[in-house]
C-alpha cells in the first residue's frame, strides 16, 4: 500500500509536501503582542519537515484577546514582525497559516465590553458578556477581514477562521451559548451559521479568489442540548459553499479533548461526515504521537491531513522522525 504521509497535497493554489500540520498552538511567547525572536525559532525548528504550520490564534480586537500573550492581528499591527515568521517558515518548506480568533464571552479581561452571541456568563469565564447588537456584528465583521487582509500582506499562505473550543463564532455556533431570536439566531442552522458565512464571504471578497482561507470548526460540543454531530453536513457545506478551502476539524465548548477518549484521531467521527459532504481538504488533530498513528488516520480515509499538536511542541524534529518511521 502506498504511503500517503509523505504524498504532498494540493491545497487551492499552494501545495504543500506531507500531510503533516502543526495545528494552531498558543505559546504565549508574543512580545508587545507580535511574534518575537523566540516565537519565530520555536516555529521555523518545527517547519523544517512539516507540510503545513498554522500559527497559534491572533486576537482581531482587543475586546477579543483571550490571554495576556496573545498574538495581535487587529488593525494597525506591525505587519514587519509577521514577515519576518512567515519568512522563516518559508525558508524550511512549510507553507503557513494565520488562525484569526475573537474570544467573545471568553475574553481574558473586561476592561472593554465583553461581547457574545447573547447575554451570557462562559463556563471558564469571570465576566457577563453582553449580546451583540447589529452594530457590533458589523465591526467584528470588518476586523476578521482586515486581520485577513494584514495576513495576506504579512506573507501568510492562508487565514484560518476560529470557530472552535468555545470562542465567539462557537459560541454563535452552538445552542447552549447562542440564545438569539434573530436571523443570527441559536435555533436553526442558517442562524447559527450566518455570521460565519457573512465573514467567510467578506473575507474572501478582501483576499481574492486564490489566498487559501479556512475554518477551525469546532464540530460537536459533546454537552446535553449542544451542537451535535448529525448537524456537521449541513454545517460544512454552508461553510463550503460560503468559500472555505480547508475545514480543520476540532471539539466545540468543550475544548481540544473528548473525555475519556485516549486514541489518535479522537475526533474522528467528526471528519468523516465532512469528508463525505465537501470536496475541499479536511484536518483531523488530536491525540496523534507517531507517525504510524497519522498514516493509519490517513489510510483510513478520516481526514486528507493530520495535526500534530503537543507531540510537536515537544519534540521539534517530530515531523522528520514520523515521516522516517511511519511504516
Ligand atoms: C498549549 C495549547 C495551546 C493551544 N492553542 C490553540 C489555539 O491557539 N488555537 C486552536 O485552535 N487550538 C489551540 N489548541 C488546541 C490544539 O490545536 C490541538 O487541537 C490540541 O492540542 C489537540 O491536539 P494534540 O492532541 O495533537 O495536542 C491549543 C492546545 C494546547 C495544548
Amino acid at each position: 500500500m502506498d504511503r500517503l504521509l509523505d504524498k504532498p497535497l494540493p491545497l487551492k493554489t499552494i501545495m504543500l509536501r506531507n500531510r503533516i500540520a502543526m495545528p494552531p498552538m498558543a505559546t504565549e511567547l508574543s512580545v508587545n503582542d507580535v511574534p518575537s525572536d523566540a516565537l519565530i525559532d520555536y516555529y521555523r525548528k518545527r517547519a523544517k519537515a512539516t507540510g503545513l504550520i498554522i500559527v497559534e490564534h491572533e486576537y482581531v480586537s482587543l475586546e477579543g484577546k483571550a490571554s495576556p500573550r496573545q498574538l495581535s492581528m487587529a488593525e494597525g499591527v506591525d505587519i514587519a514582525a509577521y514577515r519576518r515568521l512567515t519568512d522563516a517558515v518559508h525558508s524550511q518548506g512549510a507553507a503557513i497559516i494565520a488562525q484569526v480568533n475573537h474570544a467573545g464571552a471568553d475574553a481574558f479581561d473586561d476592561k472593554l465590553p465583553v461581547i457574545s452571541a447573547s447575554d451570557i456568563r462562559f463556563w471558564r469565564s469571570a465576566f457577563q458578556a453582553k449580546a451583540m447588537t447589529l452594530g457590533d456584528i458589523v465591526r467584528i465583521k470588518e476586523c476578521f477581514v482586515n486581520a485577513a487582509v494584514q495576513s495576506k500582506a504579512a506573507g501568510f499562505d492562508g487565514v484560518e477562521i476560529h470557530s472552535a473550543h468555545g470562542y465567539l463564532l462557537n459560541q454563535f455556533y452552538s445552542p447552549l451559548t447562542n440564545l438569539r431570536t434573530d436571523d443570527y439566531n441559536g435555533k436553526t442552522m442558517e442562524g447559527r451559521t450566518r455570521l460565519h458565512c457573512e465573514i467567510i464571504q467578506a473575507v474572501r471578497e478582501a483576499v481574492g479568489q486564490d489566498y487559501v482561507v479556512a475554518i477551525r470548526f469546532g464540530a460537536c460540543d459533546y454537552m446535553d442540548g449542544g451542537s451535535q454531530i448529525a448537524e456537521i453536513p449541513e454545517a460544512a457545506r454552508r461553510f463550503v459553499d460560503a468559500g472555505v478551502d480547508l475545514i480543520d476539524i476540532s471539539g466545540g465548548l468543550s475544548g481540544y479533548m473528548v473525555r475519556g477518549a485516549s486514541q489518535p484521531g479522537w475526533f474522528a467521527e467528526l471528519s468523516r461526515p465532512v469528508k463525505e459532504t465537501v470536496n475541499v481538504p479536511v484536518l483531523l488533530t488530536g491525540g496523534v504521537q507517531t507517525g504510524q498513528d497519522a498514516e493509519g488516520l490517513l489510510q483510513e480515509g478520516a481526514a486528507d491531513l493530520i495535526g500534530v499538536g503537543r507531540a510537536m511542541m515537544q519534540d521539534a524534529d517530530w515531523s522528520e522522525r514520523a515521516l522516517q518511521h511511519a511504516g
